[in-house]
């Protein structure tokens, strides 16, 4: 059985997938375009084609046969704002009904710092995708399936440090995509993030801590 990293050839997903396969898991990539601009012939992963947005659940379960694990990390892209609802949230819940019809039970979200606070949904200027990820979580830990989402603030390309912070203070709103792929790979088998939601921005406190606190 294997993980499925949904989006795993975007920038955050594909750190991911590099990170699974550093500990031997057993990776399936799920994108659109079925092909990668990134190095992924160079990892021993099978590429899997999905279109969350015009596959129906069924087709989508069709394709989880070997699936234990789900991470979703795929999202429409900021020149395609109108896409958030269609794919950060009805593509993100109907992987959730698909996981259910062929009995995965473990669920990981990629979300967005600032998602669980309407108060917030503004900041950025880009509403729809907050609107999209809250629901989607919110839909998520209604589901039955045993979750753990991550909420990220701005990503950056920068260095895995192993060590972040579950609160904002102040200058600390940019984290690495490679942190964050840190801790949802840590999440994946560790029972203190089973069925729980976080923000994630950049610290100093090491990851393993951060898991005793959530
Ligand atoms: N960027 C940020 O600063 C930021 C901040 C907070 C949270 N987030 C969240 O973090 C996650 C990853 O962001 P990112 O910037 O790393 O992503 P990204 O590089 O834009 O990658 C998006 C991924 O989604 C896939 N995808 C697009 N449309 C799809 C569809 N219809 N069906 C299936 N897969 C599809 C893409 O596949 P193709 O390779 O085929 O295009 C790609 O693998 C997202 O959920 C995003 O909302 C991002």
């Amino acid at each position: 059985m294997a993980v499925l990293v949904m989006g795993g050839t975007g920038k955050t997903g594909f750190q991911i997938v590099e990170q699974l396969v550093n500990k031997k898991r057993k990776v399936i990539i799920g994108n659109h375009s079925g092909k990668s601009k990134l190095a992924v012939s160079q990892l021993n992963v099978n590429l899997r084609k999905f279109d969350l947005i015009k596959e129906d659940v069924s087709q989508i379960a069709s394709k989880l046969g070997d699936v234990d694990v789900i991470i979703f990390a795929a999202g429409a892209s900021q020149s395609h704002p109108e896409q958030a609802e269609w794919l950060d949230l009805d593509g993100a819940v109907k992987l959730m009904d698909a996981a259910k019809e062929v009995g995965i039970k473990r669920y990981l979200m990629v979300s967005a710092a600032g998602a669980a606070d309407r108060a917030t949904w503004n900041i950025y200027d880009i509403p729809e995708y907050y609107i999209a990820k809250y629901y989607a979580e919110k839909e998520l830990k209604n589901s039955g399936l045993t979750y753990t989402v991550v909420r990220p603030p701005i990503l950056s390309d920068g260095p895995k440090t192993g060590k972040a912070s579950l609160s904002k203070t102040g200058n600390n709103e940019i984290i690495s995509r490679a942190d964050v792929a840190n801790m949802v790979v840590l999440s994946i088998d560790d029972v203190r993030a089973l069925n729980r939601s976080f923000d994630l921005y950049s610290g100093i406190e090491p990851m393993d801590d951060l898991l005793n606190r959530l």
